[in-house]
């Protein structure tokens, strides 16, 4: 059976008090709505339709650069749950199979929850996902008899014996296409928000004598984010899981709750991390590696053996092959370190390549950018490239080279060559302490005249 996916994603999300779209706050580094498309993608959708509204524009880029195959359909007004899942009918034509809906603000969903509801769609026309609600607040509440769902309530339209019940709604729901469509076509907004409610289908679909019921999951998978705290409180829950994971792979973190991941951070065993490490979106670090202390990384891969930091920046293409060694107040951009490579002081290394075995002396800098373009620097293997050295890229140093301490290399330099560019140094015997003097004379006039 093939499964589209409607993902709802209109909403203001008025409580994050933001310009941005409540969907596209990030929860480890990438946005919600992915981590909501991550999750669906369990079921190999064939579509994925992303409703759209507020900051369409913008979360449509969101949803295509992670898939490009999203159809995005806008939701001019939000007029409520049924309305927004009624926007995918055209975007759906010619679909046979089944649809899932999710929300683009609920991150945490686990990919056998979604199993399940397709699994229990074989005996039901329409499964909703429930869960037991520590506290059950404003969600719907679910009305079961026996193992079927006869409706959801919502909490604004629900009695007070309704209101007892705990097994909530969690907005997840699993049917047959044209069947969906065609409930929804049958639902009206002559309730308590004046609004379309996708959980009406429930009960049109038992009074058409349709097999209803509810698959349940724990609470944490559908915690939904509505506000900054929310936002917080779930990369927290996010970070608290994946160091979890990390450890349990061997990974060694010396203060786990000093160390933030992205949502696809790869750690490979063995590696160690050390205390307030950060990690952005897109890294790798494979077996045996050391990430010492207050080093962010980003959009990098680090090989075997490789040793990080302290204090090191790794932005996005920083490629460190293995036994490299990265050291402090080092920033590395879309640059290759070839193996045993080091740059281990105070260095720049951006648009670049420097071969195996070469030596970055401290201080040395790519001059990567030109007020306009980026250029880049080419280094061989086995070079000595001297303290303080000024790569104008483009430039290139053949392998073998070494260039002296200080100097502003322009112009390309042979394998083997020493570069030296800087101006030749002269001693003047005696003029240090004449100098002193006349100084400490000026200041003893000074300090009298004042
Ligand atoms: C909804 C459910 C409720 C459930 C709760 C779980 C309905 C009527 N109620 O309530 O039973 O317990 O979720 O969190 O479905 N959206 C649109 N367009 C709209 C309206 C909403 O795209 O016109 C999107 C929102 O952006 C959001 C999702 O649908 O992602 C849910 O909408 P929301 O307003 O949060 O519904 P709740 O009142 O929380
Ligand atoms: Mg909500």
């Amino acid at each position: 059976m093939s499964t589209a996916l409607v993902i709802l994603a209109a909403g203001k999300g008025t409580r994050m008090n933001s310009d941005i779209p409540k969907v596209l706050h990030p929860i480890a580094q990438v946005p919600m709505l992915v981590h909501a498309m991550r999750a669906g993608s369990a079921l190999a959708p064939e579509r994925t339709v992303i409703v759209t509204g507020h900051g369409a524009e913008a979360v449509a880029k969101v949803a295509q650069t992670e898939d490009e195959d999203a159809r995005i359909v806008v939701q001019d007004q939000q007029l409520g749950t049924a309305h927004a899942v009624a926007q995918a009918r055209a975007a759906l034509d010619g679909f046979t199979g089944d649809v899932v809906v999710l929300y683009g603000d609920t991150p945490f969903l686990q990919p056998d929850t979604l199993e399940r509801m397709i699994a229990a769609r074989a005996d039901n026309d329409l499964v909703i996902l429930g869960f037991e609600a520590a506290d059950p607040a404003r969600y719907g509440r679910l009305v079961m008899k026996g193992d079927a769902l006869e409706r959801i309530v919502e909490f604004k339209d629900a009695s007070d014996e309704e209101r007892a019940i705990t097994f909530c709604n969690s907005g997840l729901l699993a049917c047959d296409a044209s069947t969906l469509f065609d409930l929804i076509d049958a639902v009206e907004n002559d309730n308590a928000s004046g609004e379309y409610y996708l959980t009406d289908v429930v009960e049109i679909a038992r009074d058409r004598g349709l097999q209803v019921t509810a698959v349940s999951c724990d609470e944490a998978q559908t915690l939904g984010v509505n506000s900054r705290a929310d936002l917080a409180a779930a990369d927290a829950v996010f970070q608290a899981r994946a160091r979890a994971e990390l450890l349990d792979l061997g990974v060694t973190l010396m203060a786990p709750e000093t160390v933030f991941l992205a949502a696809d951070t790869v750690i490979g065993r063995d590696t160690v991390i050390e205390p307030n490490v950060v990690f952005g979106p897109g890294v790798t670090v494979e077996s045996g590696a050391t990430i010492r202390a207050f080093s962010h990384l980003e959009g990098c891969h680090v090989s075997r053996g490789a040793v990080v930091g302290p204090y090191a920046r790794l932005r996005p293409g920083a490629e460190l092959a293995e036994n490299t060694r990265i050291g402090n107040f080092v920033e590395i951009k879309n640059a290759e370190i070839a193996e045993g490579a080091k740059v281990n002081h105070l260095s720049y290394i951006g648009d670049a390549s420097v071969g195996a075995g070469t030596n970055i002396g401290a201080g040395t800098i790519t001059c990567n950018y030109d007020g306009v373009m980026k250029h880049r620097t080419v280094i061989g293997e086995n070079v000595f490239v001297g303290s303080n050295t000024m790569l104008v890229a483009p430039v290139t140093v053949g392998s073998g080279a070494m260039t002296a301490t200080g100097t502003i290399v322009t112009r390309d330099v042979e394998p083997d060559a020493l570069a030296v560019g800087r101006a030749k140094q002269e001693n003047k015997a005696g003029y240090a302490r004449k100098l002193f003097e006349m100084l400490k004379a000026k200041k003893a006039r000074r300090d009298k005249g004042a």
